[in-house]
């Protein structure tokens, strides 16, 4: 790993990934080749560790001429793929985009590099790497006491997100298969941590009880998650960029499954406790049951035993101090937050999904 193109390294998890590997891998450069869509921040990419080594290049995945020149142009060895379309909610309002970018996107990427490490032999095989980063929501919705997922089980994506998530999926295996593309992919449960955009449930819930707003409850509450910090998720995609073996897929996940509405009381105890004086504690006042997502999954449970058998990965974060850390980055940066969310694309965003929603069991 020399030359890395990251793509969606504006979004959460990708400006996260920019800097682990900033701080971690100091012979490396990178590309980073994001869309700004209303998702990509470049507040994301503000104070990087060592920036002389990060190239911003704003540009779609979908431009294939724009991926051929910065594949060449920086002699690419390893490309991390984190771009896409990624809330489920949005997915459900307007799935096109989705087929688009997780789709289409993806192909474009696979296409670009096959052509330049393996028609050109541009550089050699044993050299190079196409990481796709994944989602555990391809495995579809566990019932009350079936097995956790493991990387054998079938896919079964149930929100057009999930479907083309694990399309893309399915295009990444086949060019390994095919073509012989040295490929990896990873499929990790639900990330949380600084810099997450405010649609995300964590984030809106801290964002929402900061000003007094109500911290929508979808259905019952009920739904379970796995949950992992985000610099953890880096970590482990470092290690499978480096160590794992081409052609595999590797579950990733944080090894806890509360359910939502206890997440929700653990983020309220916790401004309780930050802000003692603040007129909206105690924070819980605040919670409110609304309309139930169409098709919500119920429970998403990971097996983490190859990452960890393989190698030796597993999450360092408890629950509870990657909560802690998480209100406190986002008390401790409005300007971040001004930016985030005073625009008027998240406000009509928040007006479509919570305000038009309708309330519980309507
Ligand atoms: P995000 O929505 O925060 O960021 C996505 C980024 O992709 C943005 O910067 C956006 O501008 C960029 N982008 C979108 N379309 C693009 C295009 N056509 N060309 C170039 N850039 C484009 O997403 P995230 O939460 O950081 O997720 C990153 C990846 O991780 C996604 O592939 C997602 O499926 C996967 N993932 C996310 C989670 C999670 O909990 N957030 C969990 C597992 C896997
Ligand atoms: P989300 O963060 O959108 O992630 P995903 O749907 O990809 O798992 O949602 C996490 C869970 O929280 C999911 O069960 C839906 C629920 N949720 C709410 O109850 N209220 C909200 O306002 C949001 C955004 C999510």
């Amino acid at each position: 790993m020399k030359n890395v193109l990251i793509t969606g390294g504006a979004g959460f998890i990708g400006s996260n990934f920019v800097r682990y590997l900033l701080e971690t891998e100091p012979g490396v450069r990178i590309v980073n080749l994001d869309l700004l869509t209303y998702a990509g921040r470049p507040e994301n990419l503000q104070d990087l560790p060592d920036p002389a080594r990060h190239l911003f290049v704003q540009g779609d995945i979908c431009d294939r001429a724009l991926v051929d020149r910065l594949l060449r142009e920086h002699t690419i060895d390893t490309i991390v793929h984190f771009a896409a379309e990624t809330h489920v909610d949005r997915s459900i309002l307007g799935p096109g985009q989705f087929v688009q970018t997780n789709i289409v996107g993806t192909f474009t990427l696979l296409e670009a590099a096959r052509q330049y490490w393996i028609v050109e032999k541009s550089l050699p095989l044993e050299a190079v790497r196409f990481h796709h980063v994944s989602t555990d929501e391809v495995f579809g919705s566990l019932k009350p006491g079936e097995p956790a997922w493991t990387e054998e089980t079938p896919y079964a994506p149930n929100s057009p997100y999930a479907a083309s998530k694990a399309s893309s999926d399915h295009l990444v295996r086949s060019y390994h298969h095919t073509y012989g593309l040295p490929a990896t992919i990873s499929n990790c449960s639900n990330n949380y941590g600084p810099r997450q955009f405010p649609e995300k449930l964590i984030p809106l819930m801290i964002l929402n009880a900061t000003t007094g707003k109500p911290l929508p409850v979808y259905g019952d509450g009920q739904q379970i998650r796995d949950w992992l910090y985000v610099e953890d998720h880096c970590e482990a995609i470092s290690l499978i960029v480096r160590k794992g073996r081409v052609g595999q897929t590797y579950n990733i996940g944080g090894d806890n499954q509360p359910p939502n509405i206890q997440i929700i009381h653990t983020i309220c105890d916790i401004l309780d406790e930050l802000q003692p004086q603040s007129p909206h504690t105690p924070h819980e006042k605040l919670i409110t049951p609304v309309a139930d997502r169409p098709g919500h999954d119920r429970r998403y449970d990971m097996d983490i035993h190859k990452i960890n058998a393989e190698l030796g990965w597993k999450p360092r974060q408890t629950l509870h101090d990657g909560l802690l850390h998480t209100v406190n980055w986002y008390l401790t940066h409005p300007d971040w937050v001004a930016s985030v969310s005073g625009n008027s694309e998240y406000k009509a965003w928040v007006e479509q999904n919570y305000t038009k929603r309708g309330e519980s069991g309507k």
